[in-house]
């Protein structure tokens, strides 16, 4: 079992290996090189301070990484929440991560999977599958590349400053789940090894000006993995501490699954692999699952070797197995949907309903691909998604969802019973909620995101910068 709930999960048991990553890594040499690396641009940083004010902007292009930047600082009326400084880490804690990509992982590269700025491979498998015009717009992405993702978007982001003074909101551009993913999975490495890139970013990021404006709370950081690989309590268990650890507490979290009793953690949506070029792209894939002919009732995919006999999966499936031309069940054993099927896509595309149990944790990245294809997803935890994805899905659950309870399944409730009952017109509705919300759960593909339309990057971004805002007008503090 991975990650439970709020407690932190056992050690080191990879459910899915060829899903994650780690490496074998130098332990002193980088740590030697980072602090070089480090002295060297505070050095710089104090340089350009002491010489004129007025510098900031060569600074901000001094990286490889910066790309041009089209008047950021133009006087954009609509970034009335604020703007945002992104802070120029040592590559050591975001690019370097990315260039030995072929050792983020024990079993094999990860260079692909990162490609294509963290989208990952084209998915030309899916020619034939999704509209002609919007193949262009589908990749291989992995779950947890939202790091590289948000750091692209950040960029070139609109209601970017590159004068850190007048910003709202500070982000750290730092990999934090490539980081630790690199340690978890053998026992090679000590808990010291796995939270030393995060030691390392608060050091420096506590030494920044900035910080001491308001002790991190208008700071802010993507983690790309659930919030439970950062919440090591014991040496032993799995994970980093980096969430734990003093400098991090008041730094707002943006993660795939949050815990919700932390104010700092923020759920974003897990990466999908619809990545759309336009406002056109957007429409014309709302078109296409609003009128597909779906011929099954519901669906079920997950890795479905394994399951103990009383597991909630097990059940699921049994069901699934036991209704036979209702359901629809996708064996993602392995690393079989990861890797280029269409499979997974096609049966959430021809059914009305999706099953979406926990998993190893709450939540999955299974949800927000249901939702994608236009399928209602039917929930057994309210911790899967009411309580994860506030600021991207409606407010009103029963709009979108189905709820049953999970005592009510474990107890021999009919789950096709239950979906059969609702009527025609009432699954209209609630896949027409899914399809109107489908720009707020992805992560567009330009760098600059789309014109006119708000996806996930900007709904969440907006949602930080109104948070900070709320916290000075309310004198909001512990
Ligand atoms: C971990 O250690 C074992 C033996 O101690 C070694 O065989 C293995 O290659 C090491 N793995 C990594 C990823 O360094
Ligand atoms: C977090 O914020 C509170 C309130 O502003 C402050 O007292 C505390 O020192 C901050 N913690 C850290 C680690 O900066
Ligand atoms: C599957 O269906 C059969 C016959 O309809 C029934 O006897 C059995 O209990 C069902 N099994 C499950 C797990 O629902
Ligand atoms: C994934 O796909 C690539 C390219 O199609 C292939 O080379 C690789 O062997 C596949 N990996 C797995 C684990 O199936
Ligand atoms: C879970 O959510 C459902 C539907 O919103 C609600 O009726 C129920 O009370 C919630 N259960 C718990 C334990 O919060």
């Amino acid at each position: 079992m991975l990650p439970l709930s709020d407690t932190p999960p056992s050690p080191r048991k990879p459910p899915n290996p060829q899903l994650d990553r780690k490496n074998s890594f130098s332990l002193i040499k980088p740590y030697l090189r980072c602090t070089w690396i480090i002295l060297i641009v505070f050095f710089v940083h104090i340089l350009l301070l002491l010489t004129a004010r007025n510098f900031h902007i060569s600074t901000a292009l001094a990286t490889n990484r910066q790309p041009a930047i089209a008047a950021v600082d133009g006087g954009d009326s609509e970034c009335s929440a604020g703007k945002v400084f992104v802070y120029e880490l040592p590559p050591f804690f975001n690019t370097e991560l990315l260039e030995n990509c072929h050792e983020l992982n024990p079993w094999g590269s990860r260079c692909d999977t990162y490609s294509n700025d963290g989208l990952g491979r084209r998915a030309e498998k899916l020619a034939g599958v999704v509209p002609e015009s919007v193949t262009a717009s589908w990749f291989w992405t992995d779950q947890f590349a939202s790091e590289i993702i948000y750091h692209n978007r950040m960029l070139n982001y609109r209601c970017r400053t590159l004068d850190a003074e007048s910003a709202t909101a500070y982000y750290i551009p730092f990999y934090a789940g490539l980081a630790v993913g690199k340690y978890l999975w053998t026992n090679n490495y000590t808990a010291e090894d796995r939270d030393r890139h995060c030691h390392m970013m608060l050091r420096w990021v506590h030494d920044q000006p900035y910080w001491r404006k308001s002790n991190g709370w208008d700071h802010f950081i993507t983690m790309g993995r659930i919030t439970w690989d950062f919440r090591r309590s014991k040496d032993d268990d799995w994970g980093s501490r980096c969430i734990y650890l003093p400098g991090m507490r008041n730094i707002t979290r943006l993660l795939i699954e949050r815990n919700s009793w932390d104010y700092f953690d923020i759920g974003v949506p897990y990466p999908t692999g619809f990545h759309p070029t336009s406002t056109a792209d957007v429409a014309t894939w709302q078109e296409f699952v609003r009128t597909r002919t779906r011929t099954t009732l519901f669906c079920f995919a997950g890795a479905t070797r394994g399951f103990i006999k009383n597991d909630f999966r097990g059940l699921l499936l049994n069901q699934c197995y036991n209704s036979s031309g209702s359901c629809r069940v996708v064996d993602c054993g392995g690393s079989k949907c990861s890797n280029g099927s269409s499979l997974i896509l096609e049966s959430f595309l021809g059914s009305d309903f999706c099953l979406q149990p926990r998993g190893d944790s709450f939540t999955r990245r299974s949800i927000f691909d249901c939702m994608v294809a236009g399928s209602v997803p039917v929930f057994f935890w309210n911790r899967t998604a009411y309580s994860q994805y506030e600021w991207f899905l409606p407010g009103q659950p029963e709009s979108y969802s189905v709820f049953i309870d999970k005592k009510e399944v474990l107890n021999g409730k009919s789950i096709k019973g239950v979906l059969e009952k609702i009527g025609k017109d009432k699954v209209r509705k609630m896949r027409e909620k899914v399809i109107e919300y489908i720009p707020r759960i992805v992560y567009a593909k330009p760098h600059e995101g789309l014109k006119g339309m708000k996806d996930a990057f900007d709904v969440a971004i907006e949602g930080v910068l109104n948070r900070i805002k709320e916290q000075e007008k309310d004198g909001f503090k512990w």
